[in-house]
């Protein structure tokens, strides 16, 4: 067992979820929104996000690979699992657990931009911006955190701790 700490509450991570689904079905209203979540650790954000924005959308995942037993970020990205609805000329809101070195989700942009999006913007519950090796403009942020090794609201160490509801320092 790891030592935890509790950074962020069940409670303030909900608050925050609802009050960023309220951004985004303001923003966009008049828009055909494909939400594309990146597997596997924004699930849990992705369920109650969708859940709180009020205006149509489809939903799509995709899997890349990062982060394996350690830490450190790997350079290269992988798509192991694609999404399986077309993007083309839609309106695409990207969304991840945490941006970090913010090599995974610049790439992934990208990638949703090669493949025929019209827009993509990025959303994340979390954002450690002392890590960024590339500067990424994040739309929509939940929470700025400092640069700790974090786990919790989907987000794993060695896959696991992804079900506690609260976002949790460990150290490892
Ligand atoms: P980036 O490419 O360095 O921005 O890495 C993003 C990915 O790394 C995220 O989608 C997470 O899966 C993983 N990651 C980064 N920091 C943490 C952390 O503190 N805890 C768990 N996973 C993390
Ligand atoms: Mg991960």
């Amino acid at each position: 067992m790891h030592k935890m700490e509790e950074l962020i509450s069940e409670k303030d991570i909900a608050e925050k979820v609802s009050n960023m689904a309220a951004l985004i079905s303001r923003d966009f209203k008049e828009q055909d929104l494909t939400v594309v979540s990146v597997l596997k650790g924004s699930f849990i954000f992705t369920a109650d996000l969708v859940r709180s924005i009020n205006i149509p959308l489809e939903v799509a995942f995709l899997a890349a690979s990062s982060y394996g037993a350690s830490t450190q970020s790997s350079g290269e990205l992988k798509i192991r699992y694609d999404i399986d609805i077309p993007v083309e000329n839609k309106t695409v809101l990207l969304v991840e657990d945490i941006v970090d070195t913010g090599l995974t989700i610049s790439r992934l942009k990208d990638y949703l931009y090669e493949k025929g999006a019209k827009c993509v913007k990025i959303c994340t519950i979390f954002d450690k911006p002392d890590r960024r090796k590339i500067q990424v403009d994040v739309d929509y942020c939940g929470f700025v955190i400092p640069n700790e090794f974090v786990v919790g609201y989907g987000l794993d160490y060695n896959n696991k701790y992804r079900n506690l509801k609260n976002l949790c320092k460990i150290t490892i």
